[in-house]
């Protein structure tokens, strides 16, 4: 659906569910990450660009003056109703109003109070799938709170509340990627991110020659819970071994030479972040330069990467990527590789543009003969970040 179509699709949800016209539309996108894969605790660089994906929210006051935010999600969840005449505390853990809530109690700390809003929530972001529906729904909640209260936060700053709200009422300790570029996502544009100085530039990806292939592998792997943090904490233990800030300070020279110092899961955990870093800096200067089979071959140096140090793919990405990667350049892909946190969701490939359809047919094809279900494939130009539709 198109941004156009979105509008036009919650405004009825809206209706049906409130039996009155929304007030206020806002949306925010979903990303896909092309490289810089479990980089952004670390201090380091990624490389994401916004999707045509998108969360709306279509709102308006209530009825009557209340205290009451009223929230529809048209997915299929409960609906949640916060009283804001009472602190906002966190949902039982898992709840999807666990995100909104969070958000407007960014505000409210903020000394923002939007008052009582009645809202509808629809999303063409999948959910669990690794394109950063989370972050949508935050950042949609949030862009949506700048219009009720008329105040627009400074970006950066609308990023870090949106991060808080995923660490301290959803509980998990992400980075700051998916905030980042949902906020700040530009038409045709990759952004460059550095999770140190939080500096971006903006990487032109515009050749009309070349498409960004997104592939869902349609599975989620339950697994403790703990595979993040747990990841987040060896990256720690591998930079006080090191003796640095974080692994950022680090390089390959200095991890060789403290290599018996560590365990070994630890070493090679490090092993992926600091190479990792590196391979996301040349990727922005090959992207920059056109030089699309060299980012490729970056991007299938990341995904082993990430499958044997990092350990955090999965039979089913792995399983796109070889169908990728035996399709070859003379296919017409450049390179494919997870993207997300892992386990599941989806992948990414750099791909000829005037090879879409084959390409598509084949690993779809491919990928149901060797796993036993479908695959989800679809192509996103870099889109621009969160928007007031309606206001
Ligand atoms: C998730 C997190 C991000 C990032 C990626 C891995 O998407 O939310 O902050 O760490 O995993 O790169």
């Amino acid at each position: 659906m198109t941004l156009d179509e979105l509008t036009s699709h919650v405004s009825a949800e809206f209706q049906r569910h409130y039996a009155r016209p929304p007030r206020w539309i806002v949306a925010a996108p979903g990303r896909v990450n092309l490289i810089g894969e479990h980089t952004d605790y670390n201090d380091g660089f990624v490389l994401p660009m916004a999707i045509e994906r998108y969360t709306v929210i279509a709102a308006d006051r209530p009825d009557r003056e209340t205290n009451q935010i009223r929230l529809y999600s048209t997915l299929g969840d409960k609906p949640a109703n916060l009283d804001l005449t009472m602190p906002v505390k966190p949902f039982p853990k898992g709840a999807w109003a666990n995100y909104p809530a969070g958000v407007i109690a960014g505000f409210l700390a903020r000394g923002l109070n939007p008052g009582g809003f009645d809202a509808a929530i629809h999303s063409t972001v999948p959910l669990g799938g690794g394109l950063s529906s989370s972050a949508a729904l935050e950042v949609s909640t949030a862009t949506l709170l700048e219009v009720i209260t008329g105040k627009k936060l400074d970006p950066v700053e609308k990023a870090l509340l949106c991060q808080k709200a995923e660490h301290e009422y959803a509980g998990t300790p992400c980075g700051i990627m998916d905030q980042f570029i949902s906020v700040l996502g530009r038409e045709n544009h990759l952004l460059l991110l550095d999770c140190r100085s939080r500096r971006t530039e903006l990487v032109p990806l515009d050749d009309p020659s070349v498409a960004v292939l997104i592939m869902n592998t349609n599975v989620k792997h339950e697994l403790t819970g703990s595979e993040y943090p747990t990841r987040r904490k060896q990256c720690e233990t591998a930079a006080k071994i090191l003796g640095v800030p974080s692994l950022r300070d680090a390089t390959a020279d200095l991890l060789e030479r403290a290599k018996n110092k560590m365990d070994e899961v630890v070493y090679r955990r490090a092993r992926h972040v600091i190479g990792e870093i590196e391979r996301t800096v040349h990727a922005a200067e090959g992207i920059r330069a056109g030089n699309w089979p060299t980012v490729g071959q970056l991007m299938y140096a990341s995904h082993y990467s990430l499958r044997d140090d990092y350990e955090v793919s999965c039979n089913e990405l792995d399983a796109v990527v070889e169908i990728a990667e035996s399709i070859g350049i003379k296919g017409g892909v450049y390179g494919c590789r997870m993207t997300g946190g892992g386990f599941g969701g989806c992948t990414v490939a750099l791909v000829k543009t005037d090879a879409v359809k084959a390409i598509s047919k084949k690993i779809a094809a491919d990928y149901k003969k060797k796993i036993g279900i479908e695959t989800t494939i679809f192509v996103s130009r870099p889109a621009a970040g969160a928007t007031v539709l309606k206001m």
